[in-house]
């Protein structure tokens, strides 16, 4: 039905939320809506855009808007998200569930 997005500054502080939107990679929307996300390479290989999934990890998309063959990513520390590829699974707009994600930018 509907996916909010909360985000938290590095210290945990709240600084903005958005409605999210299906096709659109996080870093997009968080622009749209006024919050600024550190963003250099846009396509998974800097890592400055990485944040911490709080809550809702299983509505996030890994592969929504590119999937690069080279990744700062650490599988190890699956809760690390790349904004600058990274959005909401599709099948969370079309369930009659209000999802909520709460990330903490890194950087
Ligand atoms: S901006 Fe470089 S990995 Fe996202």
């Amino acid at each position: 039905m509907s996916v909010v997005v909360k985000i938290q500054d590095p210290t945990g502080t709240e600084i903005g939320s958005f409605e999210a939107e299906d096709e659109k990679n996080l870093c997009e929307m968080a622009a749209m809506h006024g919050i600024e996300i550190l963003k250099s390479c846009g396509a998974w290989f800097c890592g400055v855009c990485m944040c911490e999934v709080l809550e809702g990890w299983e509505a996030v998309d890994v592969n929504k808007t590119g999937n690069a063959g080279i990744s700062t990513w650490d599988p190890k520390n699956p809760d690390h998200v790349l904004w600058c590829v990274w959005g909401i699974k599709s099948e969370m707009f079309n369930d009659e569930k209000e999802h909520v994600v709460v990330l903490k930018k890194m950087y």
